[in-house]
This record gives structure tokens, C-alpha cells and sequence, in this order.
């Protein structure tokens, strides 16, 4: 039993121990994302992994960011606190299909969003992030044909912002995708003037309401910047964390899922991190991320492509 376990202390004593580094994605729990040593969006997060001298990453986010801090630094250590920690875009993009896909559309180059398996990065030209997509692409001749996947909504929404013709995958973020357009109308009627800042994975009914679109750390940026004193936020609603300590003196009003009645604005994989299980995981250097060398070896073609890229 961890009763009785000073679980914050344990794990900054386990983390020098093991010369562990902790990373957070902004949907982290509060608690998760105030010990950690870095938190960022899912391009810093690739950045700091690349870069770190710890012997031992501990990653508080979902699988397919632990797998790409594993590929890019593939001698270190890479634990993720609980290994059920998936995707829906992931999920959605079999690898079997998509190089089906690939295969069916051979004069087009596959432009990928990380959020996807190791295997689809390997089958895969050059990866993005949301805050590095656009950068990317306006590096990417007007002429070449482009496959776009998982997320239609990022593809579909870059598609649109660039004029681009591209091929999009239908896979979705189930987080992003709950978020009520009633919904957000009621709190725009109730919070005159209040903008909305919206992540690209939403879905173009709620885009087309949005002020700022962008990536989280996009978002976080924008809601420090603005004048008002309201923000509507588009997003997984964990970042807001990271918005209130910003700017104490502001209001940051989550934009509510499904009927407004449910919890489906946020992201089930990754709520499975928890306190406890970090420490058991930086305890234990279980479960740790495992991948083929080769497999490895491919998928860092596109994601170095990626750093390089996104510059
Ligand atoms: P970014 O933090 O890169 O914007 O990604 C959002 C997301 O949904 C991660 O799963
Ligand atoms: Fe995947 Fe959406 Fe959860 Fe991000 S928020 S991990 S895209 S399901």
C-alpha cells in the first residue's frame, strides 16, 4: 500500500536517485504538471527530449509522445506512468491501412501529425506538430501533392487556411470533438466580447467561432497576452491550470463537451497519469517504452525532418 507515502517527496528523491528528468503535456493534472521539470506542448516536449542529459525521462503524457522521447534519445530511459495512455488518433490510423493508403496515392508525400503510432511515423515523410504544421508547409512546394493524417480537423483546417489540396485521413480527437457548439454559443451570449481561443483539432463548427487558433502552447500564450477579462478556451481544459498562474487576475471559462452535462472535454488517456503511479513507475523503471531499433531508426527520419523544419 502507498498509504502513509510522502508521494511528492518520494518522487523528487527517486527522481535524483535515477537522474530522472519529469516532462508534462499541459492536459496533465494540476499536481503533475507543478512538479514536473519542464511542461510544454507536444513540439517542446520532442525538443526537450532530444536534448536532455538525464539518464531517465519520466513522460507525463500519452504513449505516442513517451515513443517519440524514446526514438529521439533512444539510450535513455523512457518511462511512462501507465502504458494504457493511447490516443483516438492513433487508434483511428491502423499501420497496415495507412500504408495501404500510402500506397494507393504513391505521387503524394505523407505530411503526419505526431499523435500517431511509431509505425505510422515510420511509413511517414515528415511530421508535424500543431504548432510546427504551419511552419512546415509553407516549406513544402505548392505543387506537391500532400497526404494529411490522423486528424482530419488539423488537415482539413491547414487545407483550408493555405488553400492546399490534401489528401486527409478521417481520424478525430475525441476531446476536441465533443465540444458543443450550443454550448459555446450559450457562454458567448452570456460572455459578451469574451474571445475564444480554439485548438485545430476541434472540429470546423467550432473554429469558425474561434479568435486565436493554435497549438496549446499557442493558446496559453494567447490567453496570457489578451486585454480581456474572460477567455473562452477550445481546449482540453487541464491548461487552464497553466493560464491561472499566468494571469491570476483573469477568468478562463473551459468551453463544456457533449449536452454540458458530461466530463467528454477531457482527455480520458491522459487522466490515467497519476501521483501514484509516477512513483511507481520512477520506483520500478516500469513500464518503460520498448521499440524495435529499426522501427525506431525509421520513425526518427521524419521526425528529425521535423526539428529541422519547424527551426
Ligand atoms: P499540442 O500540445 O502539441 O498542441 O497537442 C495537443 C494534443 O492534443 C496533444 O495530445
Ligand atoms: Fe489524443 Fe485528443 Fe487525448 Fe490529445 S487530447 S491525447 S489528441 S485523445
Amino acid at each position: 500500500s502507498l498509504k502513509g507515502v510522502d508521494l511528492l517527496a518520494e518522487i523528487q528523491r527517486l527522481k535524483e536517485e535515477r537522474n530522472a528528468v519529469i516532462l508534462a503535456h499541459y492536459y496533465q493534472k494540476p499536481e503533475i504538471q507543478d512538479l514536473a521539470d519542464f511542461v510544454g506542448d507536444s513540439l517542446d516536449l520532442s525538443r526537450k527530449a532530444a536534448a536532455t542529459d538525464a539518464d531517465v525521462i519520466a513522460f507525463c503524457g500519452v504513449r505516442f509522445m513517451a515513443e517519440t522521447a524514446k526514438i529521439l534519445s533512444p539510450e535513455k530511459t523512457v518511462i511512462l506512468p501507465d502504458m494504457d495512455a493511447g490516443c483516438s488518433l492513433e487508434d483511428s490510423c491502423p499501420p497496415d491501412q495507412f500504408k495501404a493508403f500510402r500506397e494507393a496515392h504513391p505521387d503524394h508525400i505523407a505530411l503526419t501529425y505526431i499523435n500517431c503510432s511509431a509505425a505510422v511515423k515510420a511509413l511517414s515523410d515528415i511530421i508535424v506538430t500543431s504548432s510546427s504544421a504551419e511552419t512546415i508547409l509553407d516549406q513544402i512546394p505548392k505543387n506537391q501533392k500532400i497526404i494529411f493524417g490522423p486528424d482530419r480537423h488539423l488537415g482539413g483546417y491547414l487545407a483550408r487556411k493555405f488553400d492546399r489540396d490534401m489528401l486527409l485521413w478521417p481520424g478525430i480527437c475525441i476531446v476536441h470533438q465533443a465540444f458543443s457548439e450550443t454550448e459555446l454559443l450559450k457562454l458567448k451570449a452570456e460572455y459578451p466580447g469574451a474571445p475564444v481561443a480554439a485548438h485545430p483539432e476541434c472540429p470546423p463548427h467550432i473554429i469558425d467561432h474561434a479568435d486565436h487558433v493554435g497549438s496549446t502552447s499557442s493558446i496559453l500564450k494567447f490567453c496570457s497576452e489578451t486585454d480581456s477579462d474572460i477567455v473562452l478556451v477550445a481546449t482540453e481544459p487541464h491548461i487552464i491550470h497553466q493560464m491561472e498562474k499566468a494571469r491570476p487576475d483573469k477568468t478562463f471559462i473551459g468551453v463544456p463537451g457533449g449536452d454540458g452535462n458530461c466530463n467528454c472535454n477531457m482527455c480520458p488517456y491522459m487522466a490515467l497519469n497519476t501521483l501514484e503511479k509516477l512513483y511507481v513507475s520512477l520506483r520500478d523503471l516500469q513500464p518503460q517504452i520498448e521499440l524495435a531499433p529499426d522501427l525506431m531508426d525509421a520513425a526518427r527520419v521524419p521526425l528529425e525532418r521535423m526539428l529541422e523544419m519547424a527551426g
